[in-house]
């Protein structure tokens, strides 16, 4: 029989249910010949060609090889330093691994401030009725705060100095990552200013960030000097230019993105020697703008919705971005910020390009923001007034 000799050759399927379908027996020689020399062929493309894909099957059991593993970064053109090799097998299996759900699961509401936090009145009405669904951790860098509401009382962690744009503000904010996660039941970590203010009801925000698979970290391609302008060589060769992002420093992380945070070195020391203020005379980098945004692209782009939760307008094109006033604070600017469905992205080159992008989650277009600032402190009496009304839109 012709298909029992065509699987001694080692032939798959394919190959063999056309030939044997058209083949006669007086013409069994030449068919055999050009099956020889198709397996040599094969065999000599297989010696030239592949060697770095079975090396990346091998190293890194990649999703070419395996579709069962999780996707990983490319591998890069290179030998990878042992740090990489290391980074990246620890930082793949906290991406695999399945968190526990917890019979109690926990928002952490993360606050970095210098001092005083002047929005307490406002978040105790949002957090009324919600015990145990939550927890406050409070970064106060500068001054021990007086609290206004008994639910800010003792919730300061150890701090230290932080320095804007340094990479004292990155520390703080592991710092936070790292008490927050102390507690299992937290399941997202939101990172908050003293200018915060939150934009829906309690069950909203719990239920929008609970059923999201992802992290809300803020992440774009800014080409101009703002961007791409601030990324230096020394960060090769673990950070290359072409996966250099830029972001709003306000963060929401799932469990697993807070803990991969807290278990990198190897890219958070490359941050921190060679994106500063001041870095090779006039030239500045900020590592709260470029850390987690870059940090995430390079490890898990699908994993987070590259806009942040936090609203901000930098519409007014100035160096700080716009912050509210009493008399600014309306119903009508509520509401507005809370329909917004479409993030804003705009970079710093010549071109000012404006990239906007619809704000899908699950697979539908949902409004982006739970929470906004800059307001001033004045602005409170104001919100109090507002508050059930437009956090029930
Ligand atoms: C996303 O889809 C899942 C499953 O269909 C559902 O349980 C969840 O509520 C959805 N989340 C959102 C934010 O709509
Ligand atoms: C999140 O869930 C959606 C829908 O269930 C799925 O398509 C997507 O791959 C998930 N994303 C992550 C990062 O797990
Ligand atoms: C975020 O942006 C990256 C590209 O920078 C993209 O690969 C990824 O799919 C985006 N994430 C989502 C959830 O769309
Ligand atoms: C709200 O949005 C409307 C429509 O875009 C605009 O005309 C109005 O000026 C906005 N109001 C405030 C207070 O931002
Ligand atoms: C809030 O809404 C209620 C009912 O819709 C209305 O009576 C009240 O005047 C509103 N308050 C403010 C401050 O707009």
């Amino acid at each position: 029989m012709k298909i029992p000799k065509a699987w001694r050759l080692g032939i798959g399927e394919m190959h063999i249910v056309p030939a044997t379908r058209h083949r006669s027996p007086s013409r069994r020689p030449p068919w055999i010949i050009i099956l020889v020399s198709l397996v040599c062929l094969s065999l000599i493309g297989a010696y030239v060609f592949p060697p770095r894909r079975y090396a990346a099957c091998y190293l890194f059991a990649s999703s070419v090889c395996s579709p069962f593993k999780q996707w990983l970064p490319p591998v890069p053109a290179r030998l990878l330093t042992d740090d990489e090799i290391a980074s990246r097998v620890v930082i793949r299996d906290i991406l695999n691994s399945h968190p526990i759900q917890p019979k109690n699961p926990k928002i952490a509401f993360m606050f970095l401030t210098p001092g005083p936090l002047p929005f307490e009145k406002l978040w105790e009405k949002f957090f009324l009725g919600h015990e145990g669904r939550y927890t406050i951790y409070i970064h106060a860098s500068r001054e021990k705060p007086e609290h206004l509401s008994p639910l800010f009382v003792d919730r300061e962690i150890h701090s230290e100095k932080v320095v804007w744009g340094k990479i004292s503000m990155v520390d703080a904010e592991k710092r936070l990552l790292a008490n927050a996660l102390e507690d299992a039941d937290n399941q997202h970590f939101i990172l908050l200013s003293d200018s915060c203010v939150p934009l829906h009801n309690f069950d909203y925000v719990f239920n929008y960030l609970m059923e999201s698979n992802i992290s809300f970290v803020d992440c774009f391609e800014d080409p101009g000097p703002h961007g791409t302008g601030r990324y230096s060589e020394h960060m090769l060769p673990e950070v290359e230019k072409k996966v250099w992002r830029k972001g709003a420093q306000w963060f929401t992380v799932k469990r697993q993105h807070a803990v991969l945070v807290l278990a990198d070195s190897l890219y958070y020391s490359k941050f921190k020697f060679y994106c500063k203020p001041g870095m090779e005379g006039s030239r500045n980098c900020y590592s709260d703008e470029h850390y987690l945004p870059t940090l995430f692209n390079m490890v898990d782009p699908n994993g987070i919705a590259n806009w942040s939760v936090t609203h901000v307008d930098w519409s007014e094109g100035k160096w700080h971005p716009k912050a509210y006033r009493a008399q600014d604070v309306s119903f009508e600017l509520l509401k507005n910020i809370t329909a917004i469905d479409e993030s804003l992205h705009v970079t710093s080159d010549e071109k000012r390009e404006i990239q906007r992008r619809p704000c899908f989650l699950n697979g539908s277009k949902r409004p982006c923001y739970l929470f906004a600032r800059k307001f001033y402190p004045e602005a409170l009496n104001n919100l109090m007034q507002y508050f059930s009304n437009y956090t029930s839109i």
